[in-house]
């Protein structure tokens, strides 16, 4: 049989393949509470104090976050050099929408539902977004030996018990309804013959409960929420990107000042609301992790909310999805959905020992990937890093011939492309920067504390998930608290009394970072990733 794989590689397989019999019957044990938390304490890259900085400026002054992250906070506005007419407004809306994804889109139909005067602005097209790259499904307690209570408890469990009660409560209670919406909205569930959905576990889950469409739910999602935008005929602007919040004389949010990406021209867009649905930092490459997410992903809304005095919520905790692709190179950090564990793969290190439960929580499985490959119990790829394997045949004995093509087939097509048939071999895995657990800190309606009029939904807001968030809780996540955030927004806008706008908050964030002695000399928001051919 032919493989891409180099000789020493199939000897390991040779390994893998020898303790399958015995991983048919048996699987590893669950570790208990203490051995996490050790685990986690060696090996999860949030532990790794050298990589993180202190804030020194803003609501967040004195707590840590990745360095990258801190350079950009320590930043200064482009605006503080590049000067705009405010009282030229380009756009003037009730509800202003910065950010074409899931959560971005969503908040959008609803607030043009309640007849809002809605607009959508995006740097790259709508549906370029980690939404549309998100593979393994979206939870909902919706069948009947599943309550949202049991979905709490998992969430917050998941998540080290540091959510937000009243955000976790939302996103549980609202689940069934968010898939209802979907469904009524057109996205293809896998369902069975009778029509009821197919469900199956995730990592940290008590029940079935992941709805997917395939191994391309985030695909579907997205494709659905566009054609409503569309159909709707919600303005998009796309290629432009917010670069500063505009507030007014009473301190409340006023619209922002956009950018468009071609031409290099300043606009300004007057609204009523203002809702931050930007998405991830993927693009960040924090500790110089390779990334499952979007071009885009560059933490933009947490620059433009921190910068007009909003308060960040859990900004050092990172999600590293355990099993990124780190072979071949063509797909480092590619997302390798956890779906594929949740049909049936293992975990098994180079001496082809099942060393820890394939379901455990993400911030676990990443944590004894990383120890395995630290501990010289990895498999070598060419460039020296290591991984280990995701032994993906265990699928087919586990589940019978055919289930990777009917249930994960675009990891199935993603791997023959590069000749590997991960029904007959395994294929090499590594965390990859998956999801950025902090964000902005919200209440229960999206609106967040410090800036009236200032809502955020999706990724960019800290709090739903914790310190860990489980899967399908993201895709969840951006359709409930987007929804709510373009009803609560066009709700509010209707008594909104706009002032005099102004951007007096970049002169005196500037003031503040020279008075630190921090300003790093570049400008933030950073808009696209460092490694991006930049024209003008
Ligand atoms: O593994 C995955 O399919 C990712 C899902 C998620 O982040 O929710």
């Amino acid at each position: 049989m032919y493989t891409p794989y180099p000789e020493y590689m199939m000897e390991s397989i040779k390994k893998v393949e020898a303790t399958r019999k015995e991983r048919m019957s048996t699987e590893p044990r669950r570790l208990t509470a203490d051995e996490k938390d050790a685990l986690l304490k060696e090996f999860h890259p949030d532990y790794k104090e050298e990589a993180f900085e202190e804030i020194k400026v803003g609501p967040n002054k004195g707590q840590k976050a990745n360095k990258e992250l801190v350079h950009l906070l320590h930043s200064n506005s482009r605006l503080l050099t590049d000067k705009v007419d405010l009282d030229k407004v380009d756009y003037d809306v009730d509800v202003l929408v910065i950010g074409g994804g899931g959560a971005g889109s969503s908040a959008a139909i609803e607030a043009h539902e309640a007849g809002a005067n809605v607009m959508i602005v995006t740097k790259l097209r709508i549906g370029d977004a980690n939404t549309m790259m998100a593979e393994g499904g979206i939870q909902a307690a919706d069948k009947e030996n599943d309550s949202p209570v049991q979905h709490y408890l998992d969430a917050f469990g998941g998540g080290h018990f540091a959510a937000k009660p009243e955000l976790v409560k939302r996103l549980v209670m609202e689940a069934p309804d968010a898939i209802k919406w979907l469904n009524d909205l057109g996205v293809e569930f896998d369902k069975e013959e009778s029509g009821r959905m197919i469900t199956t576990h995730g990592g940290g889950t008590s029940r079935k409960r992941m709805h997917a469409a395939k191994d391309y739910s985030g695909a579907e999602i997205m494709r659905t929420l566009r054609d409503e935008v569309l159909n709707r005929q919600i303005p998009v602007v796309e290629f432009t990107s917010a670069v500063e919040l505009i507030k007014d004389d009473k301190g409340q949010a006023a619209g922002a000042v956009l950018l468009n990406m071609e031409t290099g021209d300043y606009l300004v867009a007057k609204a009523k609301t203002v809702i931050i649905a930007t998405g991830g930092a993927g693009r960040m490459h924090y500790q110089g992790f390779p990334t499952s997410n979007h071009y885009g992903a560059t933490a933009d809304g947490l620059v433009l909310g921190y910068r007009a005095g909003a308060q960040l919520l859990y900004q050092d905790s990172i999600q590293y999805h355990p099993t990124g692709a780190i072979y071949p190179s063509q797909i480092l950090g590619a997302l390798v959905t956890e779906k594929v564990r949740s049909v049936g793969a293992q975990l098994v290190n180079a001496e082809g020992e099942a060393y820890i439960h394939p379901l455990e929580t993400r911030d676990v499985n990443a944590s004894g990937v990383i120890r395995e490959c630290k501990e010289g119990r990895g498999v070598e790829v060419p460039g020296g890093e290591q991984g280990v394997w995701l032994d993906t045949p265990m699928i087919e004995i586990l589940g019978g011939e055919g289930t990777i093509e009917k249930r994960i087939p675009a990891m199935f097509r993603m791997y023959m492309n590069y000749g590997i048939d991960m029904r007959k071999v395994p294929i090499l895995i590594y965390p990859t920067l998956h999801y950025q657990n902090g964000g902005l800190e919200i209440g229960g309606e999206g609106f967040t504390k410090a800036i009236d009029n200032l809502l955020v939904a999706g990724e960019a807001v800290g709090g739903i998930h914790g310190r860990n968030r489980l899967m399908g809780n993201s895709l969840l996540d951006i359709i409930v608290f987007g929804r709510n955030a373009g009803k609560a927004a066009a709700a509010k806008a209707k008594d909104v009394e706009l002032g005099t706008m102004n951007l007096d908050h970049i002169e005196t964030y500037a003031e503040e970072l020279k008075n630190a002695g921090v300003a790093s000399g570049d400008v933030s928001p950073l808009l696209l990733p460092k490694y991006a051919r930049h024209e003008r």
